[in-house]
């Protein structure tokens, strides 16, 4: 397999920081110039919504295609992750300012009396300490609790595409694409470590000489 060479490693993952915010700025810079169809503030606040979806799920996708398949992008699942919030934050902060002009009653009502707000208001919340302990030192000082802390992605990225079911009138082929990857990627967990000792079985050599 093609492996890139160690010394590109931290140019890549600046690089995936760099291109994984290039949605967000022309989003930006199509709603600023008025070519975002219909209602440009919707249309921002859903692309960014999307990106944040893809990228939770990105960032749930990395163990099980080292386990599946053999490739080895663990060093990019903090970038991945850390963009997912990024991304949530923007699409919170549009919905804030652009959508709700900082209307603050309305927002609190919103997130109390619409369901789908609550839900995505709790993601955002519990993505919080994530991106906050996404750092060596957090790792750390945290040990086995940080892997710990860590799980709740998977509350996230579930919380995340209930959300965007429940925000649309029809759930169409979207949503349930979504829905169904996170499906699959919260079954994965409890598969995970039978297929890891079937592997190692099957060749005799420890699964992560493999990758
Ligand atoms: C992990 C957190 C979140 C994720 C992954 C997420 C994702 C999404 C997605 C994918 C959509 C639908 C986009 C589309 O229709 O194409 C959406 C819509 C929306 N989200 Fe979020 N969201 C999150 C958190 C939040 C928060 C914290 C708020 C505000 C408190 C919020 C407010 C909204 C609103 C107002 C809509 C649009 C509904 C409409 O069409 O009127 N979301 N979100």
């Amino acid at each position: 397999m093609l492996t890139l060479p160690r010394k590109y490693h931290a140019a890549s993952i600046w690089l995936l920081y760099a291109v994984g915010l290039v949605p967000a700025a022309w989003g930006f810079w199509l709603g600023a110039t008025g070519r975002l169809p219909g209602n440009p503030v919707k249309e921002f606040e859903h692309l960014l919504g999307l990106w944040a979806l893809r990228f939770l799920v990105a960032t749930l996708a990395i163990t099980p295609i080292r386990d599946l398949l053999g490739i080895n992008w663990i060093r990019y699942r903090r970038a991945l992750g850390l963009l997912a919030f990024w991304y949530v934050l923007m699409h919170f902060l549009t919905y804030m300012l652009l959508d709700q002009y900082l209307n603050f009653p309305a927002i609190l009502a919103d997130i109390a009396k619409r369901p789908f707000i609550t839900i995505g208001m709790a993601a955002f919340v519990l993505l919080i300490p994530l991106a906050l302990t996404s750092n060596a030192w957090s790792i750390r000082r945290l040990g086995p609790r940080w892997v710990k802390l860590h799980r709740l992605v998977y509350v996230i990225a579930a919380a995340g595409a209930l959300h965007f079911a429940m925000s649309v009138k029809v759930v169409g082929p979207e949503p349930w694409t979504y829905i169904g990857l996170v499906i699959l990627l919260l079954l994965w967990r409890p598969i995970r470590p039978r297929f890891n000792r079937w592997k190692r079985r099957d060749d005799g050599r420890p699964q992560f000489n493999r990758a």
